[in-house]
């Protein structure tokens, strides 16, 4: 008999499997039903900085174009909907025994902070931040942009009575460098990584269109030697893996890389809650195949400290992967 449960950011999860920020977490009845097919936690869905503060610059911004936009704007700002954020975690709470993760999307330290104090009073067990700065000027130089971050992540950790994850992008020069720096300010989990909302374009009509909205199992490749280095480099974090985690093989790939937990979101929305079972399922028959009783025995088994040197872990170039006489 395996046992799935793990411990992220000190708290108890039933097993890795955590319902990633997306639509799907934005209502206690789809909580609910996560939940009822045996989801380890949930984030729920991220509110917006701009969503807390109100941001009258925004709605004039929007409404300027989009008329039809002011009045939906409005209903996702300010007081209404911060108190139906805090109601969902109560209701979450209410509804299911899974721990859960309140999301924020942030990008400044500004009155939002004051907000932080009432997920925590709403019955929160975290609180996830997503936190993005796009670069759009050639003469901001990157170590103070990443000093934006560490200093949000540093007033956030104060303040909040929570464990605090951090949701980061695949966009640093050093990521374990921002990760540790992350830590010592008092964050105790991080997300790798997250997926963002990318522009495609249509070449006939010759305007922007989004890309793919759902992430492929391919995916997950990107982020493996990130984890099994970040795993060895500060093993006091707790990582979950965000992007491209579809199937139980994903879920073992990312623990023996030294991940606590894996976070589900575009395999929930392809596949429905039913795809957690299956998950479960996969994961204890490899346990079971492999001799192993709980997650905690085989997790970091691939990273870093114990597989020093380990050539493909390490190679980023194609040099020698490829015989000559392929081409
Ligand atoms: C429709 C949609 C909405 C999302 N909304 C959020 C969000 O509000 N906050 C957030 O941190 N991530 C959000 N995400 C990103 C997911 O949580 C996740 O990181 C990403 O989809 C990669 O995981 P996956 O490969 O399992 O899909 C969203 C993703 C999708 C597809």
């Amino acid at each position: 008999m395996t046992d799935l449960s793990v411990s992220y950011m000190g708290l108890r999860l039933k097993n890795p499997l955590i319902a990633g920020s997306s639509p799907l977490t934005a209502t206690a009845d789809h909580i609910e039903d996560l939940a009822r097919n045996g989801i380890g936690a949930v984030v729920l869905k991220s509110i917006f900085e701009e969503q807390i503060t109100g941001e009258a610059a925004m709605v004039g911004r929007y409404s300027d174009y989009y008329p039809e936009a002011h009045d939906y704007l409005h209903a996702y700002l300010g007081a209404d909907y911060m108190n139906s954020f805090t109601t969902l975690i109560s209701e979450a709470k209410r509804r299911t025994d899974i721990p859960i993760i309140a999301s924020i999307n942030c990008m400044s330290e500004g009155k939002w902070l004051e907000f932080a104090g009432r997920i925590t009073d709403a019955g929160a067990d975290a609180l996830e931040l997503n936190i993005f700065f796009l670069p759009e000027s050639k003469n901001e130089a990157s170590d103070k942009i990443e000093a934006r971050y560490l200093s949000i992540i540093d007033k956030v950790a104060r303040i909040v009575n929570l464990p605090v994850s951090v949701k980061f992008s695949v966009r640093f020069t050093n990521i374990f460098h921002m990760l540790q720096q992350a830590y010592t300010r008092g964050a105790r989990g991080a997300v790798m990584y997250n997926r963002f909302f990318e522009p495609d374009i249509d070449i006939e009509r010759m305007e922007y269109i989004p890309a793919g909205e759902l992430s492929t199992q391919a995916e997950l490749h990107k982020s493996l030697r990130y984890i099994a280095i970040a795993s060895s480099e500060i093993p006091g974090l707790d990582i979950s893996v965000s992007t491209g985690v579809h199937t139980g093989a994903d879920v073992v790939k990312s623990i023996l890389t030294g991940a606590k937990a894996t976070q589900l979101c575009s395999t929930l929305m392809l596949n429905g809650s039913k795809v957690i079972g299956e998950i479960t399922s996969s994961l204890s028959a490899w346990m079971e195949r492999n001799r192993f009783q709980t997650i905690e025995e085989f997790r970091g088994l691939m990273n870093r400290t114990t597989r020093p040197g380990d050539p493909l872990l390490e190679r980023v170039q194609y040099m020698k992967t490829f015989p000559a006489e392929v081409f």
